[in-house]
Parts: C-alpha cells; sequence; structure tokens
C-alpha cells in the first residue's frame, strides 16, 4: 500500500459510545454498537477486502468483495452494509468466502486494462490491492468479449482525468459528489454492462456542474479518476500535514511530496475543520507556489520610476532600515508604519507588530481585517465580550433553522457549505439573507424557505424588523434573557425595536423585501429550538456594519441562541488567517489578545518583556494613514503580503497616498500592484515553506509545516527580525516556535498553546488556558465572556451613498469559488479556465432599458470613477442592483468603490455604491493608464533582469 495513503476504516463511524461484543475470526472484540462489521472488524485489525465502501462514505454494498459469514445466518452477508450485533460470531476468512471473492475479482479485472506497471496508480491502486488480498491467480475470462477497455480518457479538467476504461462502477465518485461535496454533479448511466459514469448529459466534467472540488477523485479506488499531477509526475514517498492558506475554513491537508516537490494535497482525515474534504483551490491551485512571477531575490530602486537592482538581503535590510530611520528623523517618529498580513502565520504577524511598536516605537500597525472583519472583531466584543465567532464548524449538524447572511459560503467557504448542506439535506430549515440569489438559495436537495432579497444597505432594519416580530409575537427567550443578559440594555433595546419603523411594514418600503416574507422568516427563526446565524462581508463591508454585528448578536441573545452546539453568531471569515491576524494586536488600539493599548497593566507586561516604551496612544488606522500621507505627514510604509493598491476602496485616492511617500516595502511573492510603488521588495515565502499557525473561522489553531525550506532564502520572521535589529531593537528569536511561546506567554487566551501542545493534539480552539486546557469549541457556555450578555440599540442610520438620477443603481461585489480575492495567488493557477475576468451581472430588465446585451462592453461609473467590463445578463440580481468580482487588477473594481466606511471601525462600505451602467467601446482612462503603467513596470522589471 502507498506510503501516504490515510487509513480507512470501511464506513463511517457512528458516533456512539455504547459497545457489544463480537467474535471476529475466534478472537473476542469489543467494538462500537450498530457500527458496521466491516469497520468492526478493521478496528481490530481484521481487514475484510472491499472496494466499493469508504469510511467517508455511507455503505452502498454493491462490489460483494466484503463478504463475511456470521455463525446462526444463511448466506454471506456484505460487512459493509450489516452492523454488528451483541454476540455474533463472525468469520471472515474462509475457503468458500476466499472462492466468491476471487470470482468477484476475476469479473472485474476481466473487464480492466492490465497495464499494473505503467498505470499512474501503481502502488495506491484498491483494485491491485483487492486483488493480492483476494489471491487472485488468473483470470478464466478472456478480452475478446465485450469490454470497456478502448473508452475514452476525459482530460476537460485542468487538474484531473477521467478514464473510463479503468473504471468499476463502484458508485464511490458518484456518492462523494452527492454526500460529501453537495453537487450532485454525477451519474450512474445505464443498466448492467451498459453502466457507467458520467458527469452530466454528454458533457465533459469541465463542461458539467462539477466544481472540482476532487472529493470523487480521492474516493476513487483505482486510476480511473486521477490527479493530472500524479500522471505526471508519479507517487509520492512522504507526506507532511500542513494548513490550507486560502479562505478562514482552514482545512487540513497532508501534502505529499515526492522529493522537494509537492506533487498532491490531499484533504486530511483528521482535519477538525473539514473532516477530509476540500475545495478546488486547497486541493488544487498550489501550482502558484513555484510559478516563474515568484520573487526570489531582495530589490531596491531609489525612485518608481528607477528599474528594480537584485541586491543581498543584508544590503535589502541595511536601505530599509536607513530610510526608515532618516523619514523618522526628519518627519517624527510617527511618519512611518507597518501592515501586517492575514495570509502570514500568527509569528510572523507578531513579529511586524511587535517592530512597529518596540522598533518604530509608534503604533502605526493596521492589517487588512481593517478592510474585512473588523465590525465583527467591534460589536461580538461590545454585545459578548470577544472578538470572534461563538462555534466550531460541526455545530452547524445541530441547527434546527440556519440565517446566512450577506454571505455566499458556497463560493467563498466551500468545505463549509457542504457540511451545511448536509445538515440542510437532514432538513434543517434556511434562510438566506442576500441581495443575490446566491448558490445556497436554490441547489439539488437544498432549498432556502426565505430568501430575503434586501437592497445593498438595508441589513440593519432588516434584523431589526426580524427582532420587532419576535419580541412583539412573544417569540423571544425571556428565561434566557434574565438569567444571562443586561436587563436594562434589555429593556431599551426592545423599547427601541418595538418601534413603528421597526416593524415588517415599515421596514419593507426601505429594503424591498415583502413584510409578509420578513414576518414568516422571522418566526421561522424564533421557533427554532436551535437557530444558527452565520454571516460574511455582506454583513461588515458597510458604514454600518458594526451595528449591523451588534443586531444579530441581540437577535441571537433575545432568542436564547448562544451558548451550546447548534447555535451562535458566525462570522465566516475570509482570509486563512484574518482571525489569527488580529489576534496577534495588529491594530493599532490593542495588544494581542484584544488588550487596550492604553491600560497601563497591559503595556507594562509588554513593556517589561520588550524592553521598551510603548506608546499609550493608538495609532492610525490605515485610511488614516492614506490621509496623513496625502497630507505629506507619513511617509513610510513596511507592508506584509497585502495588496492595498488592489484591494482598499477609491483606488485613485490610494494610488495618490502611496504615490506620495517616501520608503514603500513590499514584502510578498510577487511584484502586486502595491509593489508598483514601492521602494524595497522583500522576496516572502509562501505556505508551502512557513512554519508557524494559522487560526481559522472557528478559532481553530492549526499548525502549519513547511514541506520545503525557504526558497528565497529566509522565513519571513527572520526578514522582520533583521529588520527591527538594523532599526536598532534587538529581536532575537531563534525560531518560530520561540515566537509562539512569547506569544502563549503574554496572552492570556493562548497560555497553554505552544507547538509541542498542537503537535500532539492536532489542534486547538482559543481560548486555550489554565481554565481551559484542551481549548474552547463553544464560547460562552454558561455565561458570557463580558459577564451580563448586553443588548445594544441598533437605529438605522443609512450610508449617505445615495442612489439618484445620475447613479440609479447599486453596485455591490463578492467573490467565486475559483478564484480568491485579489486573484494574486489563483490567477498564476489553472483555476483561470473558470474565471479569467470580472464580469458585471445586470438583470434582464436594467440591461434591456440601456440596451445591453449579455457579453458586451459596459462602462460602470460612479462619482468615484469609471471602468469597463463585460456584462452578464442574469436574475440572480434583482432590478436596482449589479454585482461584480474584484479578482483581477486591470478590472479596477475599486476604481469606482466610495471611501464611506463602518462608523466605528473604518471598514470600507465595499458593498453598496451607486452607480451607472452603459454600453461602452472601450477601456476607461484609468484602465488606459493602469496599462500603460503595468508595461512601464514590466518593461523596468525585465531591464533589471527579471
Ligand atoms: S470534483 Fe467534486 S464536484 Fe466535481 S464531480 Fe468530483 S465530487 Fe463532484
Ligand atoms: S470512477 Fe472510480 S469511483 Fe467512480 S465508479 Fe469508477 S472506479 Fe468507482
Ligand atoms: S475551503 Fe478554504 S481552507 Fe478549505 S480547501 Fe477550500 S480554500 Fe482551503
Ligand atoms: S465493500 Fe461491501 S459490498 Fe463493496
Amino acid at each position: 500500500m502507498n506510503k501516504t495513503r490515510q487509513a480507512d476504516l470501511g464506513t463511517p463511524g457512528v458516533g456512539t459510545a455504547a459497545t457489544v461484543v463480537v467474535e471476529i475470526d475466534g478472537r473476542k472484540a469489543e467494538v462500537t454498537k450498530g457500527t458496521s462489521i466491516l469497520r468492526a472488524a478493521r478496528e481490530t485489525g481484521v481487514d475484510v477486502p472491499k472496494l466499493c465502501a469508504t469510511d467517508s462514505l455511507k455503505p452502498f454494498g454493491s462490489c460483494r468483495l466484503c463478504l463475511v459469514e456470521i455463525e446462526g445466518r444463511k448466506g454471506y452477508p456484505a460487512s459493509c452494509t450489516t452492523p454488528v450485533e451483541d454476540g455474533m460470531k463472525i468469520r471472515t476468512q474462509t475457503d468458500a468466502l476466499a472462492r466468491l471473492r476471487r470470482n468477484v475479482m476475476e469479473l472485474y479485472i476481466s473487464d480492466h486494462p492490465l497495464d499494473c506497471l505503467t498505470c499512474s496508480a501503481n502502488g495506491d491502486c484498491e483494485l491491485q490491492d483487492m486483488a493480492g488480498a483476494v489471491g487472485l491467480r488468473e483470470v478464466r475470462y478472456g478480452f475478446d468479449g465485450a469490454n470497456h477497455l478502448d473508452a475514452e480518457v476525459d482530460t476537460s479538467n485542468p487538474y484531473f482525468q477521467f478514464d473510463a476504461s479503468k473504471c468499476i462502477v463502484c458508485s464511490r465518485c458518484v456518492r462523494a459528489c452527492d454526500e460529501v461535496q453537495g453537487t450532485f454533479a454525477l451519474t450512474i448511466e445505464g443498466r448492467g454492462f451498459e453502466s457507467k459514469v458520467s458527469a452530466g448529459i454528454g458533457e465533459s466534467f469541465l463542461d458539467s456542474e462539477c466544481v472540482s472540488c476532487g472529493a470523487c477523485v480521492q474516493a476513487c479506488p483505482t486510476a480511473t479518476l486521477m490527479e493530472k499531477s500524479i500522471v505526471e509526475n508519479g507517487m509520492p514517498d512522504r507526506k507532511v500535514v500542513t494548513t490550507c492558506a486560502y479562505c478562514g475554513v482552514g482545512c487540513s491537508f497532508q501534502a505529499e511530496m515526492k522529493g522537494d516537490q509537492v506533487v498532491r494535497m490531499t484533504p486530511y482525515k483528521d482535519g477538525q475543520a473539514n473532516h477530509g474534504h476540500s475545495c478546488v483551490k486547497g486541493r488544487f491551485a498550489w501550482g502558484y507556489a513555484s510559478h516563474r512571477d515568484r520573487v526570489m531575490a531582495p530589490m531596491i530602486r531609489e525612485k518608481t520610476s528607477d528599474p528594480w537592482r537584485e541586491v543581498s538581503w543584508e544590503e535589502a535590510i541595511a536601505h530599509t532600515a536607513k530610510r526608515f530611520k532618516a523619514i523618522q528623523e526628519k518627519y517624527g517618529r510617527k511618519s512611518i508604519g507597518g501592515i501586517t498580513s492575514s495570509r502570514c502565520t500568527n509569528e510572523e504577524v507578531y513579529v511586524v507588530q511587535k517592530l512597529v511598536r518596540a522598533g518604530f516605537g509608534n503604533n502605526n500597525v493596521d492589517t487588512c481585517a481593517r478592510v474585512c472583519h473588523s465590525p465583527t472583531g467591534y460589536g461580538l466584543k461590545t454585545t459578548l465580550g470577544t472578538s470572534a465567532g461563538t462555534q466550531p464548524f460541526d455545530s452547524v449538524m445541530d441547527a434546527d433553522v440556519i440565517m446566512v447572511i450577506g454571505a455566499n459560503p458556497t463560493e467563498g467557504h466551500p468545505v463549509f457549505a457542504s457540511q451545511m448542506k448536509r445538515r440542510l439535506r437532514q432538513g434543517a430549515k434556511l434562510i438566506v439573507v442576500d441581495p443575490r440569489e446566491i448558490g445556497l438559495v436554490r441547489s439539488p436537495h437544498v432549498e432556502a424557505s426565505y430568501h430575503l432579497d434586501l437592497l445593498p444597505g438595508t441589513n440593519v432594519p432588516i434584523i431589526n424588523a426580524l427582532a420587532h416580530v419576535i419580541v412583539s409575537e412573544g417569540l423571544a427567550d425571556e428565561d434566557y434573557v434574565r438569567e444571562r443578559c443586561d436587563l436594562d440594555s434589555w429593556e431599551s433595546w426592545k423599547a427601541m425595536i418595538l418601534k413603528p419603523e421597526n416593524s415588517p411594514e415599515a421596514v419593507a418600503k426601505v429594503s424591498g423585501v415583502d413584510a409578509d416574507r420578513i414576518r414568516a422568516a422571522a418566526r421561522l427563526f424564533g421557533n427554532a429550538p436551535n437557530g444558527a446565524i452565520y454571516y460574511g462581508l455582506g454583513v461588515t463591508e458597510h458604514s454600518q456594519g458594526s451595528t449591523m454585528v451588534m443586531g444579530m448578536a441581540n437577535l441571537a441573545m433575545a432568542t436564547g441562541n448562544l451558548g451550546r452546539s447548534g447555535v451562535g453568531v458566525n462570522p465566516l471569515r475570509g482570509q486563512n488567517n484574518v482571525q489569527g491576524s488580529c489576534d496577534m494586536g495588529s491594530f493599532p488600539h490593542e495588544l494581542p489578545g484584544y488588550r487596550h493599548i492604553s491600560g497601563d497593566d497591559v503595556r507594562s507586561q509588554f513593556e517589561k518583556h520588550w524592553g521598551v516604551t510603548i506608546d499609550p496612544e493608538p495609532g492610525f488606522r490605515i485610511p488614516n494613514m492614506f490621509d496623513a500621507a496625502c497630507a505629506g505627514e507619513f511617509k513610510g510604509m513596511y507592508i506584509q503580503g497585502e495588496d492595498l493598491a488592489q484591494s482598499d476602496p477609491n483606488t485613485h485616492h490610494v494610488e495618490a497616498a502611496l504615490s506620495s511617500m517616501e520608503c514603500i516595502v513590499v514584502q510578498d511573492l510577487f511584484l502586486n500592484e502595491t509593489a508598483k510603488f514601492a521602494h524595497v521588495f522583500l522576496p516572502g515565502t509562501s505556505f508551502l515553506e512557513k512554519d508557524g499557525t494559522f487560526i481559522n473561522a472557528e478559532r481553530r489553531i492549526n499548525r502549519v509545516r513547511p514541506v520545503m525550506p525557504a526558497q528565497q532564502g529566509k522565513q519571513e520572521w527572520q526578514i522582520t527580525q533583521e529588520l527591527a535589529q538594523a532599526m536598532g531593537y534587538p529581536m532575537n528569536y531563534a525560531s518560530s516556535a520561540e515566537i509562539m511561546d512569547e506569544i502563549a506567554e503574554l496572552t492570556p487566551t493562548f497560555n497553554n498553546v505552544s507547538f509541542a501542545f498542537l503537535d500532539e493534539v492536532g489542534s486547538v480552539q482559543w481560548p486555550c488556558n489554565e481554565a481551559a486546557p484542551m481549548g474552547t469549541p463553544i464560547m460562552h457556555i454558561d455565561h458570557f465572556v463580558r459577564g451580563k450578555g448586553l443588548f445594544v440599540e441598533t437605529d438605522y442610520v443609512p450610508t449617505d451613498e445615495r442612489t439618484n438620477r445620475k447613479f440609479p443603481l447599486l453596485l455591490t461585489t463578492g467573490r467565486i469559488l475559483s478564484q480568491y480575492n485579489v486573484g494574486a495567488q489563483t490567477r498564476r493557477t489553472a483555476n483561470t479556465v473558470w474565471h479569467d475576468e470580472d464580469l458585471l451581472e445586470v438583470h434582464p430588465s436594467d440591461a434591456e432599458v440601456r440596451g445591453i446585451k449579455d457579453g458586451q462592453l459596459v462602462s460602470l461609473a460612479s462619482r468615484k470613477g469609471d471602468i469597463t467590463l463585460r456584462a452578464k445578463i442574469t436574475t440572480r440580481v434583482k432590478p436596482g442592483v449589479v454585482y461584480t468580482t474584484f479578482h483581477n487588477p486591470e478590472t479596477g473594481a475599486n476604481v469606482v468603490t466610495t471611501e464611506y466606511s463602518d462608523w466605528a471601525t473604518n471598514c470600507p462600505e465595499y458593498k453598496v455604491t451607486a452607480v451607472q451602467v452603459a454600453p461602452a467601446s472601450r477601456r476607461s482612462n484609468w484602465q488606459e493608464e493602469f496599462a500603460a503603467r503595468a508595461k512601464e513596470q514590466g518593461k523596468i522589471a525585465i531591464d533589471a533582469g527579471r
């Protein structure tokens, strides 16, 4: 058997602790009650042959290879579909069974190409293993009769192929697509000998509904469905367990290696966030790490119009320190700052904020969470006491009603979406609150009970109206509130929520959602034994983002839906380590663990440990840095793995700020859009080289392990450490494990965490300390972290961004499955086959009045700027609303977004921009300038020998 294959117990566990005693091949064994004989035997070390069974799928009983004999029963039952019973006497190896199994295998092999030695699955093929296990020595039937050996190979998917000649029609792929992924893309077409796996009617995999998650490839016991990377490079020879570097689900993977080369990423079955599943990005889109665009040597230049000059690490770091020190001397201590990256490890982030506070001597540090989930931190801390989600992902399996607000899990958090869909197929009800008809609203075997398709910017009135119905109809859980919450705040909130302007009828006028539907959705949620709320950037990226987060916390408290499994308020975090980068003290007002910088006690702990005096004044947030830069007061920035020029709103303003600075340092894999404004480029490491931890959306601290050395010669924490030293601040870690030890020592919620502990237990959810030595899957169980839960009044203050005759439509933005954020990684993989340009979704009625045809170029103009892109006409958006993604820099979606932001946290209002759309025939002026700059910078790079 292949060295990297993960153990397979044949059928899923049954999730009970009760046991029975059985006898297997003469040996007594205590096994789990209700489990299959196949699993029970495998758990006790007896490998009953199997083909159609695997422990990620329900037993199917089609291959007849796992037959056993049971004393007192006639025939040979399939062990995968027969549960154990107390006292059962089972025999797995008899002459009769051996004969039967050989006959079965003979039939399979007689219609299978005998090219094992040259087959890509050689050494990792269950069919081959089973032929050996049953002792097959000859095949009596020749290949002369009808067979499938000439079946065509479908190579349409960029990452895996389907070689029908090797298919044994075990159905594992079909069941994986149904049960694990929930896409239902595959079927078995035809009957008997004609049966074959099909991805849609006469369609290739690429053209079918398949979302390329790879679950079928993983489930296939033969070489029929096989990764192209294995076909090309052969089988791996070692494995390293690590964590995906894309979204906040935080899937664990086994990186399968051949020498120093990754040949396959296999979702790790023991991964506590993903349980062996993955999406197309984590499983397949890792090729960017070795893309030729990756910069491998540090570079500097005086002016941004100069060519880059490759220099040694020593020179790059000494040059940067000299420039930063000179700027501080000339413009003052607060004239420089740093940005931490939510793509980097906690350890890498921690040292950047430490460099800023201890080395730069100010608190001008911020993170890309500013532009996504900062309102989550503010809103949940204010109401509940902790800046993080309340549940583990598995909690969704206990939810009765699931409310998804401003999130698109099937595209943004696909593995969690698959789990949620599994729960919905079991009967849980779904409410979707989103301006757009996201995939969850209607997909195979899943349909939302209510889709509240509100106008962008009206989340707060909707959540208030839902609460209004719940309170006015007596659906609130008053006992829970009395016991757990601050009663003064409850009374004043109740008075606010019962005001007529929060009634469904009044809110219908503002939000565009019928009062009846609001009322019905509220009743469904209010009556649910367990109601769970999941939300995303469609909640936070508004001028009332923090108000809405508090509105959801209010609703959850009012209905008693916090503090147990199946409930909660759960942010679906965008980036792999956005939770961690916030936890690590990346905000200008907070030290690690969300402790305010003005707190003398907290500051003095860090001061003692770091040997410096820390400024008690909060520093600049990102937008303040830009404003100060435009005012000539902020001159230098150390930017760790973040593309501000592409991802921040109001591109013209961002570009003006970046252009006005004297020393911009970009630490990244690629020369991103921000690097076009940079003076120093410090090459970073990919997740395959990092040694550290990421924290996912459920507060789970996962290990990221290096599968290869840092390709550019240094770990990122080492780069930051050397810069700190060059700035005159002594930073002397010997390893990233030491950095985590310091984090644990200084941060109460991390006290028990260390690399050694994580390696032992797999992962833990913080808080993990003396009070919770094994971590805290569910928050707020007996009481809220802040003591009593605080209801906060959530009066609706509409955004200043309004539609008018000139800009009559509302633009909202989002992302799609195959691409990731600004696309720096996914655009450098074959994922571009699914999305190579950003499109503008327009409702047919809005298209018709403007004379816009599907696929036509259109201009998208706001008060801030205009861009040109292609229109996609669809009823997924309602009339009056248009939608686009922001994955391609040349699209420039943020040229049109505004500077409006959340009142509490400055999180930009990406989700509401008043726009006009009209047919166009050319790129916008900004796009022309962008193309010219890209050409010039490309030329500079070539001149510099890159
Ligand atoms: S890759 Fe995923 S979605 Fe596609 S057919 Fe296989 S299981 Fe289904
Ligand atoms: S493709 Fe693989 S998993 Fe699917 S039926 Fe054929 S052999 Fe079984
Ligand atoms: S769901 Fe997120 S973490 Fe999991 S594989 Fe996909 S991108 Fe990676
Ligand atoms: S493994 Fe039991 S019938 Fe196939």
